[in-house]
C-alpha cells in the first residue's frame, strides 16, 4: 500500500513539474527508440485478425531476412539473445567442465547462460580503447577445457575478431561473436557476425532493433547450422498469456515512453507493472535457469512480424544512429570519447562524477547507469557467476566512470542541442566538475 501511494504521489509530483517548468516536458529515455506507432497499430490489427500467436509463417520470413542481410546461411530465433547463446551452447555441445573465455564487461545474462549449460564462464579484461575484450589477454585464460572464446561488441564497437579468430584457430575453439548491440554495422568492411563461427544478436527493446524482447542466433557453418536446427526444432514456445503480455508491453511502452509523454508515462508504468502486467525475464539476484516459462524458448509470430518492419527500417536507423554519433562528438569535444563504431548502440563517455552528471542532465534525457557493473544487471555477489573481485581490474575502474547517451530514433539532432545548452550551463555553473582534457 505504501508502495502504491508513493507511486501515486510521485505521479503528481511529475505532473506538477511537468506543468511548472513546461520546458522539461520533452524527456529522452533509453528503451524502445526503434519501434513505431505503425508497428503497434500492426501488432493491435494482427491480434484482431487472429493472426496464429504462437508460431506462424512470419517467424521464417523474419529469420530468412536476417541471414539475407547478414549473407549466411542459418539464422534462428529465439525469446531472447541469452537463449540464443544457451541455444548455441547446446548445439556446440558445450557443458558439464567446459569453459567459455569472455570479457569481464558484459550482460549479467551472457555467464549466466553459460552456467545453466553447466559450463564455466572465465574472464578476461578489456582494452580501454573500445571496452571490448583485451586480446592480449586472452591466451593466459587458455587451459585444457576452454571450448569457446566470445567476442563481444560493446555498444557495437567492434571487438578485434581477426586476432581472436587467430587464437581460435591455433587452439581449436569455437568463435562465438556477441553481436547484441549492434546489427547490419560493419568493420573493416565485414559485417559484424559474419567473421566467426557462430552468432548471437539481441532484439530486446534497449538495443539496435526491437521486437520488445527477442534474440537471434546465426551462422554460416553448415554443421553448426544443422546443430543449431536440431536444437530449435526441440524448442517450445512461451505460453500464449507470456505472449500476449509481450505484445501489450510494446504497445504500452511505446505509449508512455514516447518523450513527449516520459514524464507522465514512467510512473504510469511503474503502475502498470505494479499491476503485475509486464513480462519480466529472469530475477539476478540468484543464478538459477528459469523454471517459470521454457528456457530457451522461440520468438513468436507476431514479434517476428515486428522484426521484419525493424530490419526494413535497419538501413534508416543507421543512418540516423550516425547523425546522433556525429553530433554528440561534436558537442562532447575534449572529453574522453569511447565509441570506435561510427553508429553506436550509445554514444559513451568516461567522468569522473557521473552522479552530477546524471541529476543535471534529468530534465532533458532520463539517463540511466548501463553498463555499471562488470556484469550490468547484478551489482553484488559477482562470484555466483564465477567472477572475482579484481579479476578485470580496467573493467571494474570503467564500471564507474562510464556514463551512456541513446543513438535511437527518437532522439532528435535538437535533443543533441539540448543537452549541450544544459551541459554548458551545469559546467558553467560548477555543478558539473569535469575538465576537458584537450582544451
Ligand atoms: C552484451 C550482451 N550480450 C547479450 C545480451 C542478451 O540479450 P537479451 O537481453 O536479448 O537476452 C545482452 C543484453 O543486454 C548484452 O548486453
Amino acid at each position: 500500500m505504501k508502495r502504491k501511494l508513493g507511486i501515486i504521489l510521485n505521479l503528481f509530483r511529475s505532473f506538477w513539474a511537468g506543468l511548472v517548468k513546461r520546458r522539461s516536458l520533452y524527456q529522452l529515455n533509453f528503451t524502445s527508440g526503434t519501434t513505431t506507432w505503425r508497428e503497434c497499430l500492426m501488432v493491435f490489427s494482427s491480434l484482431l485478425k487472429l493472426e496464429p500467436i504462437q508460431n506462424g509463417k512470419w517467424i521464417s520470413v523474419f529469420e530468412r531476412k536476417v541471414a539475407d542481410l547478414l549473407g549466411v546461411r542459418y539464422a534462428f530465433t529465439f525469446s531472447a539473445g541469452r537463449m540464443a547463446l544457451y541455444a548455441i551452447l547446446n548445439a556446440l555441445d558445450i557443458g558439464d567442465g567446459d569453459e567459455v573465455i569472455l570479457p569481464g564487461y558484459t550482460c549479467v545474462v551472457v555467464p549466466a547462460a553459460i552456467i545453466y549449460a553447466g559450463a564455466k564462464p572465465v574472464y578476461v579484461d578489456i582494452s580501454t580503447e573500445d571496452y571490448n575484450i583485451d586480446v592480449t589477454k586472452i591466451e593466459s585464460k587458455i587451459t585444457g577445457k576452454t571450448k569457446a572464446i566470445m567476442a563481444q561488441h560493446t555498444y557495437g564497437n567492434p571487438s578485434n575478431v581477426g586476432a581472436i579468430r587467430r587464437i581460435c584457430d591455433r587452439y581449436n575453439l569455437v568463435l562465438i561473436e556477441d553481436c547484441a548491440h549492434t546489427i547490419g554495422t560493419f568493420d573493416k568492411g565485414n559485417m559484424l557476425g559474419t567473421t566467426g563461427d557462430v552468432a548471437l544478436f539481441s532484439t530486446d527493446h534497449t538495443k539496435f532493433i526491437s521486437t520488445s524482447v527477442g534474440g537471434v542466433a546465426t551462422t554460416n557453418d553448415e554443421l553448426i547450422g544443422q546443430r543449431l536446427k536440431g536444437v530449435y526444432d526441440d524448442t517450445p514456445f512461451l505460453g500464449k498469456r507470456a505472449i500476449m503480455r509481450i505484445l501489450l508491453q510494446f504497445i504500452v511502452v511505446n505509449v508512455l515512453y514516447d518523450p513527449r509523454l516520459y514524464f507522465l508515462g514512467k510512473h504510469l508504468f511503474t503502475i502498470y507493472s505494479v499491476f503485475g502486467l509486464t513480462f519480466f525475464m529472469d530475477n539476478y539476484s540468484e543464478i538459477k535457469k528459469p523454471v517459470s516459462y521454457p528456457y530457451p524458448s522461440r520468438m513468436s509470430n507476431i514479434q517476428a512480424k515486428i522484426g521484419v518492419s525493424q530490419v526494413n527500417n535497419l538501413q534508416k536507423n543507421i543512418e540516423h544512429r550516425k547523425t546522433i554519433y556525429l553530433k554528440y562528438k561534436t558537442i562532447f569535444k575534449g572529453f574522453k570519447l569511447k565509441n570506435t563504431s561510427d553508429a553506436p548502440l550509445r554514444f559513451v563517455l568516461e567522468v569522473s562524477n557521473r552522479g552530477e552528471w546524471i541529476e543535471s542532465l534529468s530534465p532533458v534525457l532520463a539517463m540511466e547507469s548501463w553498463f555499471d557493473s562488470c556484469a550490468q544487471g547484478k551489482k553484488g555477489n559477482l562470484e555466483e557467476i564465477e567472477y572475482k573481485n579484481g579479476e578485470c581490474p580496467v573493467a571494474e575502474g570503467i564500471t564507474k566512470r562510464v556514463i551512456n547517451f541513446p543513438t535511437h530514433l527518437k532522439v532528435r539532432t535538437i535533443d543533441v542541442d539540448n543537452i549541450a545548452r544544459r551541459l554548458n550551463q551545469s559546467l558553467l555553473r560548477g555543478i558539473i566538475n569535469e575538465v576537458k582534457q584537450n582544451d
